[in-house]
């Protein structure tokens, strides 16, 4: 069993998903043994506290700098005991320390097909406003190790979603959410619990099943 922190700001769908796995048998390698907040009312507390997991609270406006918040996140993940790491909707951006340390270790979902409408300024409804906005006719979703790199680290998995005629970013987040994050998310997870993610020359090669 790899202990799982689950990092999250909001919703916590992504993390919904996550549990639903666990409780369905489909992760039996996958001790989810963290919730951690950087907001005290979001509702993924409420969806982990009903599943039994702990929840912790570090609250990123009771740190001053990118720095020293990194280094409480660190140090609840230490306590903790986790190996495995997941963002799940967590809105900041950690300092490189913490990619260093926890190296290939991180995964985070992001809601569309990387390289595309990702990086900076890239989050929630704006990337799927960009992707209107350009008129792409696929989007998807991208789960991905995290390095120092906006959403640059390695891509674990994709899955993609059609943009359909008259959508709006509401409509379009809430397809790529159903239709691929908490479908690959789950799943990205399920194998690095079992052991099938290995990184060479920073890209991800799934060992067979
Ligand atoms: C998701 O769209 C995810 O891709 C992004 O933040 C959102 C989080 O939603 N990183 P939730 O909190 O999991 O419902």
């Amino acid at each position: 069993m790899l202990k799982v922190a689950v990092l999250v700001s909001g919703g916590g769908s992504n993390l919904q998903a996550i549990i639903d796995a666990k409780q369905a048998g489909k992760n039996p390698n996958c001790d989810l043994c963290a919730v951690i907040s950087s907001t005290e009312g979001a509702y993924a507390l409420e969806r982990a506290k009903k599943a039994d997991i702990p929840t912790y609270v570090v609250p990123r406006k009771a740190y001053g700098t990118r720095d020293e918040y990194t280094d409480a996140i660190i140090e609840k993940l230490r306590e903790v005991g986790a190996e495995i790491i997941v963002l799940a909707g967590f809105m900041y951006i950690l300092s490189p320390k913490f990619c260093e340390i926890y190296e290939n270790k991180v995964l985070n979902v992001h809601p569309s097909l990387i390289p595309s409408f990702c990086g900076d300024g890239f989050y929630g409804l704006h990337v799927h406003e960009a992707a209107l906005s350009y008129g792409v006719k696929l989007t998807g979703a991208t789960v991905h190790f995290v390095s120092e790199v906006c959403d640059g680290g390695p891509i674990i998995m994709q899955k993609s979603a059609p943009v359909l005629e008259g959508d709006t970013p509401e409509i379009l987040q809430k397809r790529v959410m159903e239709q691929c994050e908490w479908i690959i998310l789950p799943e990205a997870l399920r194998l690095c619990c079992d052991g099938k993610v290995e990184v060479v020359d920073g890209k991800v090669i799934i060992k067979e099943d």
